[in-house]
């Protein structure tokens, strides 16, 4: 496997065309950054992050990137498995912590930035996404930044004939109908894009799925040619 470094060497501000450089490949990285480009954020030293349903840790590795301290991420899992690997493939000082994300183990206005990455294909009730969205709009700041990343409407379609993928039983969201939206009562949505590509899953046998091992942009994505399995979102907090 080839291992790719993203990190900028010496403590020179994050540019625009520096981040772009280093992460245009990999289309999840790529549109989180472009949507913190456009809210004027390129560095997140002073940002206090959450990712419930962490997994392996690998978006948190990313942040870290982006000059986040790893005292300051934290993962919330159910699974104590995972808490286990990302101990092992993260930095000693990033926070993994077992619990649900249905009853979150933090003060009140904690972080900067949430991202949720597959957590609310897991649930397959509006009930439960509502108390996790109340439970988001609790933790995070004012005008918090919560990015959300969830299967569309193509998810079952493009995955049909992967059996592995099928068994877990993911519940899929209608991005055009703005299914999900609806169930974060308390967010505002300001941007939906497709994220990435189906190949996520095919490199995706339990092996830890880190930061090198991200899909690349697939041209026939963007070229309209072939569906994209994933939306991302972003939301901010209501202001109150
Ligand atoms: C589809 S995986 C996504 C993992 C990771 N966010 C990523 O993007 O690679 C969903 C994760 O959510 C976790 N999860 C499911 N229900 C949860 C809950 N109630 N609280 C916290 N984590 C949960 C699962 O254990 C799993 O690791």
């Amino acid at each position: 496997m080839t291992t790719y470094r993203y990190t900028l060497e010496g403590d020179m501000p994050l540019g625009k065309s520096d981040l772009f450089r280093l992460f245009n490949n990999y289309r999840v990285y790529k549109y989180i950054i472009e949507l913190l480009v456009d809210l004027d954020i390129t560095d997140l030293s002073n940002y206090r992050i959450l990712e419930p349903g962490c997994g392996d840790g690998n978006k948190l590795r990313f942040f870290t990137e982006l000059r986040a301290k790893p005292e300051n991420c934290y993962g919330l899992e159910i699974s104590s498995n995972s808490v286990d690997l990302c101990k092992s493939l993260s930095p000693n000082k990033m926070q993994f912590i077992q619990g649900s994300a249905l009853d979150m183990p933090f003060e009140d206005e904690f972080f900067d930035i949430v991202l949720c990455s597959g957590l609310f294909g897991c649930f397959n009730n509006e009930k439960d996404i509502r108390v996790i969205s109340s439970e988001l709009s609790r933790v995070l700041k004012k005008s918090g930044i919560l990015f959300v990343l969830d299967l569309n409407e193509n998810f079952n379609s493009i995955y049909s004939g992967n059996a592995h993928v099928m068994a877990k039983g993911f519940n899929t969201f209608d991005s055009k109908g703005g299914e999900l939206e609806a169930l974060l009562e308390e967010f505002t949505v300001i941007s939906i894009i497709p994220a990435f590509a189906c190949e996520h899953y095919g490199r995706f046998d339990r092996t830890p799925a880190q930061v090198i091992d991200l899909p690349r942009i697939d041209a026939s994505i963007d070229a309209g040619e072939r569906l994209c399995g994933y939306t991302l979102w972003t939301f901010f907090k209501k202001l109150e």
